[in-house]
């Protein structure tokens, strides 16, 4: 039985599996990334949100999950509506962490890293209007990121020249004490990133908030010590039906690197996932 499913478009949900992991290290997870369709930052919006509803529904018909959630910023800030009209699971999204950085900032000036899709979209100038008001808030597009950190999880060497430069416009801004980190392959980049800002600058991330919500959503008001003996007892009931033959699914499940890369983060490699839909396929981007 798998509890919860975690879709990214690469290797960036890993990041918050590994949060999901500290803090449940109990919960039988699943992994599914729409690798073949990789970067999804670059891609037109109506594409996206066919394409990651597809995706998804064919997922979730295989991995039968109880929960499923959106470990991308990219995808939930166009596509959680969709995915919670279509899918009859909770669907658990990563918004960047915008609250929290405003409730951290001291200097009142916050950074926020995403891809080129989530510094532009409609649902991060809420965020901001809703929780950042009185910031100076600097939007940095760094696609080049999620390239980086695909090349480090995969056993490739990550250019240093490249995360610096994508990130040269927080470094130009002194004030910054807070930076968010809102997409989900950039916390894996963090021993690369940490360097660059000065010492007192907090990264910040969903992975953690997102755990706390799963959490919430799979076990509700139950005591946290029975939730373990909960998950045990549920899965015992679901024996009868038969359980998914893999734990990680992905549209290009040779891609080099992949496998491995689950591996360490405690999935089986991955099973090739088809997705039905002809209208979505990749070359129509
Ligand atoms: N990991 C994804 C996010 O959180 C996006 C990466 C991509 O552009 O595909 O936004």
């Amino acid at each position: 039985m798998i509890d919860a499913l975690i879709f990214d478009s690469g290797v960036g949900g890993l990041s918050v599996s590994a949060a999901i992991r500290r803090r449940m290290p109990w919960l039988p997870l699943g992994y599914v990334c729409d690798n073949a369709a990789l970067p999804y930052g670059t891609k037109d919006d109506a594409w996206l949100v066919a394409r990651i509803v597809a995706v998804c529904e064919s997922a979730c018909r295989q991995a039968r999950p109880r929960a499923l959630v959106i470990a991308c910023n990219t995808a939930s800030t166009l596509a959680l509506e969709a995915l919670r009209a279509r899918l009859s699971i909770p669907v658990i999204g990563t918004v960047p962490a915008i609250k929290p950085a405003a409730e951290t900032t001291r200097s009142r000036t916050i950074g926020v890293l995403a891809t080129r899709a989530t510094v532009r979209r409609p649902y991060l100038d809420r965020l901001i209007d809703d929780h950042a008001r009185g910031c100076r808030v600097i939007r940095v597009a760094a696609d080049a990121l999620v390239i980086e950190a695909e090349r480090l999880l995969k056993g490739q060497a990550v250019d240093p020249a490249r995360v610096r430069e994508a990130i040269a416009p927080l470094r130009a801004a002194e004030e910054i004490d807070a930076v968010v980190l809102g997409c989900t392959h950039f916390p894996l980049l963090h021993d690369y990133l940490e360097p660059l800002l000065p010492s007192g600058v907090h990264w910040i991330d969903s992975g953690a908030a997102i755990a706390r919500r799963l959490e919430s959503v799979l076990w509700g008001d139950s005591a946290p010590a029975d939730r373990p003996a909960l998950a045990a007892a549920a899965e015992a009931e679901e024996r009868a039906i038969p359980s998914p033959d893999t734990n990680s699914w992905a549209t290009a499940a040779s891609a080099p690197g992949l496998a491995s890369a689950l591996m360490r983060f405690g999935y089986a490699p991955p099973a090739m996932l088809e997705i039905a839909s002809p209208a979505v396929a990749v070359h129509v981007s």
